[in-house]
């Protein structure tokens, strides 16, 4: 069978280290991939939004499978146009991607169907929204309504701050037309987990279970990022609190994907928020969460091409997932300056060291190949992701590895899964 998987990050070099160990792959294409993921697959410089141009390579190449890894694709209808080609792709069509291209659209849909999720109201007018805000009082949280790059959520300790925050969005304009409209939401406590199924629209099979570190900084200080780092599995998210979840988020979204007639065959990323035992949604993500899939990929045992096949032709039921034992986590090295700017064309060395390393390997996010040596190319560089027999050695073993990784101005987390290893 020939994949071909789109997008160029680290989830997607690990989407397709993982395809290529199936019996039944003979090839994997990516497009466009990076520097890493050119080692293990052919990669095709079509960009991940071009979709008339990738629907042309997979009728040209005969492609059995196309996988996608990020959320614009999906949300500008590259599923629905595949389908209308009879080509099999993996993920939500169009209507499904709304959960995820529009906050206010999933917050809508979350009140429709009883999916707990924090108090909230929605803005096209910034005077009502700074009106809202001003009455509700700090600490609260202003949001973007469409794709803004995992940047379009500011979680406002004071008034000013989120009056601010709106300004930027609706008044300058910062994300666009993103920023059309807003969401003003009640600011929640707890402990943040991420929680991914696969669905076919009718079965679902809940994923590992992870948690993100957002924040650049240890301690979760400083700016969001798309994610500097995660662990799997988490264990906030033991079989009782599964349960919970399951029963109270996931069975009312799916009872509401049916209803609301989506034809969603691909990944649904829960962010939930954890108060006091009860999980409430922030957030869905049509897709892997990146860099959540790197240490969940790891840790799958089943082969990913039967379970992204039968997702796709709709006969999930067919199939069983198994996990390794062993606990993954990733910790992602980004480019000095990231999430603001940063310098591109780095050179990175040490990478040599895990070519045959079964319990560490390093996945590329934002590099590429410059007269064969492997430079930067984005602000997330590469994910050191590792497998131990507990938490705390795959934190050893990813950051021993790391120590023999350097590129000028490189920048990382040092306390990714602490959390995890204090909850032990
Ligand atoms: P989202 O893109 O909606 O997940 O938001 C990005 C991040 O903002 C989340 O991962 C949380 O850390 C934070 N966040 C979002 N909504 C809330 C909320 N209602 N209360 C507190 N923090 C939030
Ligand atoms: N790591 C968060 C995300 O993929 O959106």
């Amino acid at each position: 069978m020939k994949v071909l998987v789109i997008g160029g990050g680290g989830r997607e070099h690990a989407l397709a280290w993982k395809l290529r160990q199936s019996k039944k792959v003979d090839k994997v294409y990516c497009a466009p991939g990076n520097a890493g993921i050119s080692d293990i697959a052919e990669c095709v410089d079509i960009k991940a939004d071009d979709i008339d141009a990738l629907l042309d390579f997979v009728k040209y190449n005969w492609i059995d499978l196309t996988v996608v890894g990020p959320e614009v694709p999906l949300t500008a209808g590259i599923v629905d146009a595949f389908i209308k080609e009879e080509r099999r792709i993996c993920g939500p069509d169009m209507a499904g991607a709304q959960l995820e291209g529009s906050k206010i659209y999933a917050k809508d849909f979350m009140k429709k169907y009883g999916i707990p999720t924090a108090e909230y109201k929605s803005f096209s007018s910034f005077q009502q929204a700074e009106e809202y805000v001003r009455l509700k009082g700090a600490p609260i949280v202003v949001k973007a309504d469409g794709l803004a790059a995992g940047k379009g959520v500011i979680v406002a300790d004071t008034v000013d701050e989120a009056v601010d925050a709106l300004r930027s969005i609706m008044t300058d304009r910062v994300f666009g037309d993103a920023g059309n409209r807003v969401i003003v939401e009640q600011c929640l406590k707890g402990e943040e987990v991420s929680f991914m199924i696969l669905t076919d629209g009718e079965t679902v099979v809940p994923l590992a279970t992870s948690q993100d570190h957002k924040q650049i900084f240890d301690g979760d200080r400083g700016p969001n990022t798309g994610g500097m780092g995660a662990y799997s599995p988490a264990p906030i998210l033991d079989e009782a609190m599964r349960k919970v979840v399951m029963e109270t988020v996931i069975a009312p979204m799916m009872n509401g994907l049916a209803r609301e007639r989506m034809n969603f065959r691909g990944v649904i990323y829960v962010g939930l928020m954890i108060c006091e035992g009860k999980p409430s949604v922030l957030e869905y993500n049509c897709r892997f969460g990146d860099p959540e899939a790197q240490p969940i990929l790891m840790r799958l045992d089943s082969d990913l091409f039967d379970l992204l096949q039968a997702t796709a032709e709709g006969r999930l039921k067919e199939v069983t997932v198994t996990w390794k034992a062993e606990s993954a986590i990733c910790v992602v090295l980004a480019s000095k300056g990231y999430p603001g700017s940063y310098e591109k064309g780095v050179p990175i060395k040490g990478l040599d060291s895990f070519r045959d390393d079964k319990e560490v390997v390093v996945f590329h996010a934002g590099t590429r190949l410059n007269n064969d040596y492997v430079v930067t190319s984005g602000g997330r560089v590469l994910g050191v992701t590792a497998l131990g027999k507990d938490i705390e050695t795959a934190k050893e073993n990813a950051y021993k590895a790391i120590d023999k990784i350097h590129f000028d101005g490189m920048q990382y987390r040092n306390d990714i899964a602490d959390k995890a290893i204090k909850k032990q």
